[in-house]
């Protein structure tokens, strides 16, 4: 029993070692600009829906999803999230594959998670990623303005798609019966 413990014991410092050793012999590669393989993405997928499941208070969205507070969360993702994200024109953003890992296209492939998933995440950030913590450049009703439009995006009433329309020259509801592909995957 205790050769078994200090084998294990070993095995771990080993794999340390040889962790530390593939890192300062420069082996781990920094490039933002690859694909991640699928099994890599799905593993952190799987991380991160975990780490939110643990972690994540079951907040629910004190403002009511009326028009104008949902207009107000397009004008905040088109101000500060659309750049990573993909812009109001439904164009994929140009740092789609800029940054590892890739940022979803949250227009193109509209959440499907619940509201305080999505509030977390955008609060608290996606640690490692290029995903920011928003808590100190945006107001907690900013951040749920921005909530209700993402957990909105493919069933917006008619007044928001109407500003959307007028004001980003795009319809939303011609998107989205001819725009439910896989090009964009992500994983939930
Ligand atoms: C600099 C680029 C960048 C900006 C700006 C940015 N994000 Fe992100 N965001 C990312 C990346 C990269 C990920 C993917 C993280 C991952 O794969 O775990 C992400 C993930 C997310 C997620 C999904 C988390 C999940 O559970 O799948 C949400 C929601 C999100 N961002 C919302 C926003 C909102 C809202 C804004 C603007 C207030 C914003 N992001 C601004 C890069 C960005």
């Amino acid at each position: 029993m205790r050769n078994f413990a200090l084998g294990v014991i070993l095995t771990f410092a080993g794999l340390f070692a040889a962790a530390l050793i593939v890192a300062q012999f420069g082996y781990i590669p920094t490039r933002a600009d690859a694909t991640p393989p699928r099994f890599e993405e799905h593993l952190a997928m799987n991380a991160l829906d975990a780490s939110m499941e643990r972690h994540a208070p079951r907040a629910t969205n004190p403002l009511p999803a009326t028009d104008d507070n949902l207009i107000d969360g397009i004008k905040i993702y088109s101000q500060s999230c659309s750049l990573c994200h993909g812009t109001m024109d439904y164009k994929p953003s140009i740092l789609q594959h800029s940054l590892y890992p890739p940022p979803p296209q949250l227009l193109l492939d509209p959440m499907d998670d619940p509201e305080w998933h999505i509030y977390y995440a955008i609060r608290t950030g996606v640690r490692y990623t290029g995903m920011p913590a928003w808590n100190h450049a945006l107001s907690d009703t900013d951040i749920w303005k921005v909530t209700a439009f993402l957990s909105r995006v493919a069933k917006l009433s008619p007044g928001v798609q109407l500003y959307w329309k007028k004001t980003y020259g795009v319809a939303p509801e011609s998107r989205q019966s001819e725009e439910h592909h896989g090009a964009h995957e992500h994983e939930d």
